[in-house]
């Protein structure tokens, strides 16, 4: 995660395949959104794969809102796939 001028932006958030499922995940999200509004950020924001059901899931029982899309925005096995854009406010 980095954090300039208020803004949090998650870079990745990513957990062990064999630890997956445990609530790890949800834990480091908590740990990244605390450590986010300490460093006085009033917004973090992040981008997922539109296939990606399992973080869109995290994502959105934490309370980050869709505010748009970056169309062909990642690689993907037959060309590109969009990413939907998602904010939390602090
Ligand atoms: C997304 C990821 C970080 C979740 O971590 P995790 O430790 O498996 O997740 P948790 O056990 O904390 O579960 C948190 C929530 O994620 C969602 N979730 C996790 N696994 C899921 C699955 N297989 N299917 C659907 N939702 C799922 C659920 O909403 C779950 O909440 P619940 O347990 O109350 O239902 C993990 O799957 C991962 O590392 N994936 C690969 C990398 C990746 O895609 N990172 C995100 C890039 S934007």
């Amino acid at each position: 995660m980095s954090v300039v001028a208020g803004e949090a932006q998650i870079l990745n958030i990513c957990i062990d395949p064999e630890m997956q499922g445990q609530g790890l995940g949800r834990r480091l999200l908590r740990h990244l959104i605390a450590e986010a509004g300490r460093q006085s950020a009033d917004t973090i924001f992040l981008e997922v794969r539109i296939s990606n059901q399992a973080a869109f899931s995290l994502y959105e029982s934490s309370g980050f809102n869709e505010i748009g899309q970056r169309r062909g925005y990642y690689p993907a096995k037959d060309g590109r796939e969009d990413a939907l854009v998602l904010a939390l406010a602090l």
